[in-house]
This record gives C-alpha cells, sequence and structure tokens, in this order.
C-alpha cells in the first residue's frame, strides 16, 4: 500500500518533499530526479529551493527528468515545459541546466523522441524520486485514462478536460496543443520512489481512484498501487473520499522517525 500523507497544506507537503530530497542529494550528488509541471509541486520546489540555499547543498551534480512536453510548440514558448522546468526548477534551485531533460515537443524529430527519452533515462541509471501531480482526469504525466499500465513515452492526445484546464495558462483554449509527449507509466513505475501530490476538492476523486480503486488503465493514477515505494501527500479536501483515512493517520502518527518517506 502506498504510505498517505495527509498535511495542512501545500507548504506542509513541500516541507515533507524538500526534507526527502535534500536527504537523497547528500546520499547520491547526482541523484536523478523526476520533475513534474503544473501548480501541485510549486509549494514543494519553492521549499527545496530554500533548504538548498540554507543549507548551502551543492546540486551541481543533481540531474532531472520532466515527465512530459506539449507537441509543437516553438522552442521557447513560455508554457512550454521546457521552459516552465527551467523556470521553476532549475533556475531557482541552481541545477546544471545541461542536467535537466525534458522530452522533445518538436514534431520534426516526434517519431524517435520517445525512444530516445526512454534511452536517456536508463543511460542515467534510472529515476530516484519521481514527483507526480494527477489530473482530474486520474492523469499522471499526461497519460490520460485508457493508457497502458505498461506504456513507456510516446505521444498521446490530450483529453479535452485537460486541455481546459491547462488553459489556464493560455491566451485561449484552442492555443493549448492536441498532443504530448508523454513519459509512459512504465516508465513511472520503474523510478525508485513515487511521490503524488494532490490538493484542492477538484482533485479528490481522483485520488481515491487512484490510492483505492480497482487497478486499471481507466484510472492512470492506480498504478501507483503497483509501485513498493509510493507516497502519496494531499490536504484534507484532496483526502475528502478516501475511505480509510482514520488508518493513514494512525500509521502516519506511529511512523518510525528513522524511516523518512
Ligand atoms: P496541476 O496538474 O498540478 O496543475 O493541478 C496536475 C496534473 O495535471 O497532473
Amino acid at each position: 500500500m502506498a504510505e498517505i500523507v495527509i498535511v495542512e497544506n501545500e507548504d506542509a507537503a513541500g516541507a515533507i518533499v524538500a526534507d526527502a530530497i535534500v536527504t537523497l542529494i547528500r546520499s547520491k550528488p547526482d541523484v536523478v530526479l523526476g520533475l513534474a509541471t503544473g501548480s501541485t509541486p510549486l509549494a514543494s520546489y519553492r521549499a527545496l529551493a530554500r533548504r538548498i540555499a540554507d543549507d548551502e547543498i551543492d546540486v551541481r551534480g543533481v540531474r532531472g527528468f520532466a515527465l512530459d512536453e506539449y507537441v509543437g510548440l516553438p522552442a521557447g514558448h513560455p508554457e512550454s515545459y521546457r521552459a516552465v522546468i527551467t523556470r521553476e526548477v532549475v533556475e531557482p534551485l541552481g541545477l546544471t541546466p545541461e542536467l535537466v531533460r525534458v522530452p522533445n515537443g518538436d514534431p520534426a524529430s516526434i517519431e524517435h523522441a520517445g525512444g530516445d527519452y526512454e534511452a536517456a533515462i536508463t543511460a542515467a541509471g534510472g529515476v530516484d524520486l519521481q514527483i507526480l501531480g494527477i489530473g482530474r482526469t486520474g492523469h499522471i504525466g499526461f497519460n490520460e485514462p485508457g493508457s497502458s499500465l505498461a506504456s513507456l513515452t510516446r505521444v498521446k492526445t490530450l483529453t479535452e478536460p485537460t486541455r481546459l484546464d491547462n488553459a489556464r495558462f493560455f491566451d485561449s483554449p484552442a492555443d493549448v496543443p492536441m498532443h504530448c509527449i508523454t513519459q509512459g507509466i512504465g516508465t513511472i513505475l520503474r523510478a525508485r520512489h513515487l511521490v503524488l501530490l494532490a490538493f484542492g476538492a477538484a482533485k479528490a476523486h481522483a485520488v481515491a481512484a487512484a490510492v483505492e480503486g480497482a487497478v486499471s488503465a481507466s484510472q492512470p493514477g492506480s498504478a501507483i498501487q503497483l509501485h513498493p515505494h509510493t507516497t502519496v501527500i494531499v490536504d484534507e479536501a484532496a483526502a475528502s473520499e478516501l475511505t480509510n483515512l482514520d488508518y493513514y493517520r494512525h500509521a502516519w502518527a506511529n511512523k518510525p522517525a528513522w524511516q523518512g518517506i
């Protein structure tokens, strides 16, 4: 079972995530982080940036792989995930830009971009800690419902709810690309530790389906149940449709301090 941690707010989640990542960096200076975009992980990136600065952590060797990218946005587009990862992660954390990869959404090379990305992750020795958000549709990465639980990095068509959710970042909903390139569910499951974050009532259904529902390609988040080391960090609103809440709180309150997450 995944470990479910219910926190007061995004900052409390950020502190837990930052602590786990700092511990990892201290034991493995060239740690490989799996990086999510969207609003959900931002508080964690801010907390991590503060910890790195306060504790003077050397992050020059830290490597990263983004989960996904839009297909067909012009290079340098501010909402391309390459630009978002640079702005929200690489610069504030002080990472080495060349060590942080994002799938290549250029249509000219899209046919082999998925295979290239898989090869790069494998060559890096795999992802040590993968940060995940979850969409209202239940997607992780951009693996929309129906995605194979064994899928690897490839091009997908976004659902309309996801395009609408992401329209807030664009001038108009029509500007949200139709296609993306995303790590597959199989790719995500190869990471050594999954940390899934979700906040707000709009995520409550997807969280309950992922944590307590049947494992199914119809609910891509439910793939976390197949992983031996998953931590789910949610606020009260996102946790509100979970049935086993008392046990999750009990287990967290009595967790041995040495375990970390
Ligand atoms: P959000 O997106 O963090 O912007 O809510 C999460 C997701 O779609 O995976």
